[in-house]
């Protein structure tokens, strides 16, 4: 990345970026969007490394035209990311406030989970507009119907898939995959339904495995041979049905079936983002922009049926993520 030296800060608007929590694809592209629409604007933009860590830490430079040349299909994050417990204190906030003042940074996009939008809540109520942007590849952030990296995750997971089901089919086998996603199963539901797995475990739907059993148990009777079943690490990491091997054991003792368990990982994180994700995020970024400019803070920037709005962010907390069903019970019958 291309940096100037702070001291050419001059009296023009500053805003600052940063990204924080996990990394997701889409990310650079948010970046891009944010320091080319504020310097469109006329505006001066400073890159934060590292998250609030970065901020705390007055890790800060000046961006300019060339400094996100080459970034916007790249997987990652250029300015860094980190999870910073000091930032989760009062004393933390008050002191980002002050280093905010101190540099003389007029408003902050903050591109992240739900952790990081309660930081960039936080640091509005103390009269530093912020505005988030939903990062994560887990589509968990209920304000937003998608998120900034899940697109291309979901694509990831599909790619891998693909592959498995190639030597899963040769040999007649049962291949397990276990998805990110924290407490959300969207992951393994979207790309449960892009692979045709027989069966999706997600933390949302209560399920027991002698129920998949049954299922794969009626399949094989209509003469499949090989299976793939997506698990969502919400529902390994509750404890209720053991681990992913652990189910694979099950299975394969209960049906006579060979049975493999991939864990995907971090994998999962990586990557180009997808055209969906770039178009995306280049939207929310200039809309960021829009807002930071007018001096409103306090908001988050989401895709709400299908368009680009902003909400309170707080509001935007409060709201409760809905689990579509339908596309469940739709995975579910059409993989019988
Ligand atoms: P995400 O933003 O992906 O949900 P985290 O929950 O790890 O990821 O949060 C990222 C960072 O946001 C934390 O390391 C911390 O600096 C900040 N953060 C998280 N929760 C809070 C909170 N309740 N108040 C203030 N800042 C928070
Ligand atoms: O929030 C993104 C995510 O990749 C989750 O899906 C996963 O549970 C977690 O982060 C992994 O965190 P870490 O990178 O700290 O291992």
């Amino acid at each position: 990345m291309i940096e100037e030296q702070m001291d050419l800060i001059d009296k023009q608007k500053t805003i600052a970026v940063l990204t924080s929590g996990g990394d997701a694809p889409g990310m650079n592209t948010a970046i891009r969007a944010v320091v080319r629409s504020a310097l469109y604007k006329n505006m001066c933009v400073l890159g934060v490394r590292r998250g609030y860590a970065g901020l705390l830490a007055k890790d800060v430079v000046k961006l300019n035209l060339r400094s996100v040349s080459d970034c916007l299909h790249r997987g990652g994050t250029v300015l860094y990311s980190a999870r910073c417990p000091e930032f989760q204190s009062e004393e933390g906030v008050e002191k980002a406030k002050e280093i905010c003042k101190e540099i003389g940074i007029d408003g902050l996009v903050v591109i992240g989970g739900d952790g990081s939008f309660r930081g960039a809540r936080d640091l509005s109520l103390k009269g530093i507009p912020c505005i988030g942007l939903p990062g994560t590849i887990d589509n968990d952030i209920a304000s937003s119907d998608y998120t900034i990296g899940f697109d291309t995750a979901v694509n990831t997971v599909m790619d891998m898939v693909d592959k498995l089901r190639d030597t899963s089919q040769s040999h007649d086998r049962c291949t397990l995959v276990e998805v990110m996603g924290r407490r959300c199963g969207d992951i393994a539901l979207h790309s449960g339904i892009a692979c045709g797995a027989v069966a999706i475990l997600l933390p949302e739907v209560p399920f027991t495995v002698d129920e998949v059993i049954k299922k794969m148990q009626r399949t094989l009777n209509t003469g499949k041979k090989h299976f793939i079943i997506i698990v969502a690490e919400g529902v390994t990491n509750k404890g209720d049905v053991g681990s992913i091997h652990d189910i694979a054991r099950e299975i394969e003792e209960k049906t006579g079936v060979e049975s493999r368990a991939t864990v995907l990982g971090h994998v999962q994180r990586g990557g180009a983002p997808t055209a969906r994700e770039r178009v995306l995020s280049s939207e929310m970024g200039y809309h960021a922009v829009e807002l930071l400019e007018k001096g409103i803070g306090n908001r988050v920037v989401v895709s709400h049926d299908n368009k680009i709005v902003d909400f309170d962010i707080l509001e935007a907390l409060n709201m409760k993520k809905e689990f579509n069903r339908r596309l469940y019970d739709i995975a579910d019958a059409i993989s019988i």
